[in-house]
């Protein structure tokens, strides 16, 4: 989490890092800061958004071709103005911007503080920068090898940006655990954690590895590691586009992600379905699909969303390819000594890719020895760069905190690969397996149908948008659509929110179950349909509201139900992929209802890079 940018080049610095910034708000907006070296250093910083930053420092000059800006997710230090980033070592020699954590960082600051250095913030961040001043003081080096001897000390995972003020021309950079992306220009560099802010100067860019260095000046970058071995920089173009990371006439990033679901999701099977043959060809798995055709076990392993699509795999590749399969929290998977075999498949499920539990887990995963596989949306990404195999999403950048298009293209793959290797593994025919491929070319339209009930929903939302608390149920591949459900309500308008199992209902939160409860129920037709009907009838006789997820031309549950939504009928296994955009939808206007900031809800950022 936190955004960070750099420049340094021939422009004004200032307008590439404050639009910079914007484009990373989703990463962490609890405080903002840019940092400019013009002759002597600038330094501004305030608690709040980008724009907050932007009111603070406009009647302040801001000139100056080299600087870095921060937008912060609080990790050591509550969000005020003083815990902001960029920090500056104590003589002044020094600024940082750094995403991640120094795990070590109290240890530090005893050492530094014995050695007369006092702090101001209460940051682990404002420790690093003091002891890069400490070692170039004391040692007498220049700034890059300082750099390099404090993270030499360093624990932990970070992602920073130094300037020195001695050094005026120039930026260091390092990683390690936490996204650096350099944007290569015509004598000029841009730096961020992501593409995003990059992509409207230059298409070049080279994605910094662990414990890599770059050490760039007006018009050169020189690329190193740690330990001073210079590298060659592998510059890569980007296929993103800008227009891919505007709002596009949405209010909000979130409606346009929930709207663009047709199209993302076609973005996802295109060039991997022949429609004409109904075959799938996944290229990135090309080379280990005879591994995977043997495996006694697939582990997925994501968090949050992602592991709510897991859960969705799970289903998938027990019931078309009949693999077992478990599917593992990142963050409890990687502190559980888990029990992983040679012949076991792993597959992380993440739209950043590069969420640190899910990091964590494959390389604990490869070093036991299994095939580790990755289903990401950001190309580049950590997670891609460090597994055997995978398939990217292709859902188009997600601005959005709340996952709505990645959930559905990470199932879409999902479904591609349990199809496929369901095909090999004998326990499709070739009718099966035609025909599910057909099917799924069919969901973007069958995705548009239910995009039109808008108005509906809306109308839906404005009679709940004051309730306390909503249940989700689901059975079977709707369970883990009504997990989905309740977080996406929960996680964007604050409205507590459980998903469940229908039968477990019976289990403890009928408990619940009075007329003031929502209650949506996701009871498309399918083998367990009458089961759910059931459920739906003892959540009536406890007078709680009903909105039924319904499959068109369903009359049964329309008699019992308050509420109805109508989305056409699929085979079941796509059914996740319909059943949860009303969900969405719900959620969205709830939470624009109640005054919420639907795309930077309250405490969260976009991409988790702190366990
Ligand atoms: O980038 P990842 O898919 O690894 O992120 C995992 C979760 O942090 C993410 O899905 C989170 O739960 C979303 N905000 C939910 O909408």
């Amino acid at each position: 989490m936190c955004g960070i940018v750099g420049y340094i080049g021939y422009r004004e610095a200032y307008p590439v890092l404050i639009n910079g910034l914007k484009r990373l708000e989703y990463r962490g907006y609890d405080s903002a800061g840019i940092a400019l070296l013009d002759n002597e250093p600038a330094i501004f910083k305030c608690v709040g958004k980008v724009s907050d930053l932007e009111n603070h420092i406009n009647d302040n000059p801001k000139t100056g071709h080299v600087g870095i800006g921060h937008t912060r997710w609080a990790t050591h230090g509550e969000p005020n103005d003083v815990n902001a980033h960029p920090h500056q070592s104590m003589h002044g020699k020094f600024i940082l911007i750094h995403n991640g954590i120094i795990e070590n960082y109290t240890e530090l600051k005893e050492k530094l503080g014995n050695r007369g250095y006092t702090f101001n913030s209460q940051t682990d961040s404002e420790v690093l920068v003091n002891l890069i001043e400490f070692i170039y003081q004391k040692g007498k080096v220049d700034a890059e090898m300082a750099v390099r001897l404090a993270l030499n000390k360093v624990e932990g995972a970070y992602g920073i940006v130094v300037m020195c003020a001695d050094e005026p021309d120039k930026l260091i950079a390092a990683r390690k655990g936490s996204p650096l992306v350099i944007g290569v220009g015509n004598d000029e560099y841009f730096l961020a954690s992501d593409a995003t802010p990059i992509v409207e100067y230059t298409k070049s860019v080279i994605y910094l590895n662990d414990q890599n260095v770059a050490v760039i000046t007006q018009g050169e970058l020189v690329l190193k590691t740690l330990k001073n071995i210079p590298l060659t920089p592998n510059i890569q173009q980007l296929s993103m586009d800008i227009g891919e990371i505007d709002k596009g006439g949405y209010d909000h990033f979130m409606l346009k992600e929930i709207f663009e679901q047709p199209r993302s999701i076609h973005d996802t099977f295109r060039g991997r379905i022949n429609l004409a043959e109904r075959t799938l060809h996944l290229g990135g798995l090309y080379h280990v699909m005879p591994k995977i055709v043997e495996a006694k076990r697939i582990i997925i392993i994501g968090c949050g969303t992602s592991w709510h699509a897991g859960l969705v795999g799970e289903y998938l590749f027990e019931d078309l390819a009949r693999i077992s399969v478990e599917v593992e929290y990142a963050s409890e998977f990687r502190y559980r000594r888990p029990i992983i075999s040679k012949g076991d498949v792993v597959i992380a499920i993440s739209q950043s890719g590069e969420t640190a539990d899910t990091l964590a887990a494959i390389r604990l995963a490869k070093e036991a020895g299994a095939l580790v596989l990755g289903i990401c949306n950001v190309v580049g990404s950590s997670i891609p760069r460090e597994t055997d195999g995978g398939v990217y999403t292709h859902a188009g950048p997600e601005i959005g905190v709340a996952s709505t298009k990645a959930f559905t293209a990470q199932v879409t793959v999902l479904a591609m690969m349990a199809i496929q290797v369901g095909r090999k593994r004998n326990f499709l025919t070739d009718d099966q397996y035609q025909r599910y491929i057909q099917e799924l070319t069919q969901v973007p339209e069958k995705i548009e149908k239910i995009l039109k009930l808008d108005s509906t929903i809306h109308k839906l939302a404005e009679k709940y948008k004051d309730v306390n608390n909503f249940l989700y149920l689901g059975r079977g591949y709707l369970f883990p659509v009504a997990l989905e459900g309740a977080l996406k309500l929960k996680e964007i308008s604050y409205i507590h929110a459980e998903g469940y199992p229908a039968a477990e209902m019976k289990h403890g939160p009928i408990a619940l179950i009075d007329h003031h409860m929502p209650v949506v129920v996701l009871a498309t037709k399918d083998h367990s349909y009458d089961k759910i009907v059931s459920n739906i009838q003892e959540v009536k006789a406890r007078k709680g509201i009903i909105i039924a997820v319904v499959s068109e031309g369903d009359t049964t549950i329309t008699g019992l139900a308050n509420h109805t939504i109508e989305i056409p009928e699929t085979e079941m296994v796509f059914s996740p992929l319909l059943a949860v955009i009303p969900l969405q939808l719900l959620s969205y206007h709830i939470a624009i209802m109640r005054g919420c900031n639907v795309d930077q809800p309250r405490n969260l950022a976009k991409s988790v890079t702190v366990e």
